[in-house]
């Protein structure tokens, strides 16, 4: 890829909507990029599939991007970054970053006592991903991981930030209260929405990263080092392409992205 690619857009892919925490990220740190979303909304959730089903569609959703003519493919599933990421780098020849390895790294960067927690969907914590990642960077972290799955439901009902939540969240994060972590990784395209509930139940105030984040800024540096950052001075709007135009999609996307949804279109995946 030359320097000629740089005004093409950034794809990012996610099981459905939530990846658009990531997309909010992106806007903010590369704010000239042109961004192609799409949200396999047809098919979510991703969290409690296996691995093989999750990397085909991983492959498919990748697959729909490139054929839009993106520089880079951003995974913004943590559940597909968990499981299918070697596999989609082995497929297509361009840049694809996932969240797990910028969050991993900034977990690291964060925690003063070693200690450090992971949630995420039940797909991503099996992986066993973030534990790897963490350990590939620092070996004597003691990292806790642990399913969390009804969060994403919760966030989706809008629930993040009332009383079902803080019990939830109390129910879900105990273990890892006792266990004394002072960093806890957000390791899901929702999560990022609960971060004052989730903080509200720890006695002491921890560290939150968020993966999404860090991704955005990862993106930066790799557009940056490749060339590839657009020159254009000029907002770009998004497209965003859905598998299916769910009846709550744009008020659930309303919620992740901070702004409405426009442009939006139904998309069929290639084979
Ligand atoms: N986007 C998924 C993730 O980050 C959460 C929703 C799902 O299970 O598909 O893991």
């Amino acid at each position: 890829m030359t320097v000629k690619s740089a005004h093409r857009p950034i794809g990012v892919f996610d099981s459905g909507i939530g990846g658009l925490t990531v997309v909010k990220a992106l806007r903010k740190i590369l704010p000239y990029e042109e961004i192609v979303y799409f949200g396999d909304t047809a098919r979510v959730p991703y969290g409690s599939k296996s691995p093989e089903t999750i990397t085909q569609f991983a492959l498919q959703d990748a697959k729909f991007l490139l054929n839009r003519n993106v520089k880079m493919v951003i995974v913004a599933c943590h559940s597909a970054s968990s499981v299918a990421l070697d596999e989609l780098k082995r497929h297509f020849n361009l840049p694809i970053i996932g969240v797990i390895e910028p969050g991993a790294k900034a977990a690291v960067k964060a925690t003063r006592n070693k200690r450090i927690g992971v949630i995420g969907t039940q797909a991503t914590i099996l992986s066993g991903a973030y534990e790897r990642a963490i350990r590939r960077l620092c070996q004597d972290v003691e990292v806790i991981a642990k399913p969390t799955p009804l969060f994403v439901a919760l966030v989706e009902e809008g629930w993040y930030d009332n009383k079902i939540a803080l019990e939830v969240a109390k129910l879900y994060l105990s273990p890892l209260i006792k266990e004394q972590i002072d960093t806890l990784l957000l390791g899901c395209t929702h999560y990022p929405l609960l971060k004052r509930a989730i903080q509200k139940v720890f006695p002491n105030k921890i560290r939150i990263v968020d993966a999404g984040l860090e991704t955005a800024y990862e993106a930066k540096e790799q557009l940056e080092n490749l060339g590839l950052k657009n020159r254009h001075r000029k907002r770009p709007a998004i497209r965003f392409y859905l598998s299916d135009l769910t009846p709550n999609f744009s008020e659930i996307g309303r919620r992740f992205l901070g702004t409405s949804l426009e442009d939006v279109m139904r998309a069929s995946l290639p084979e």
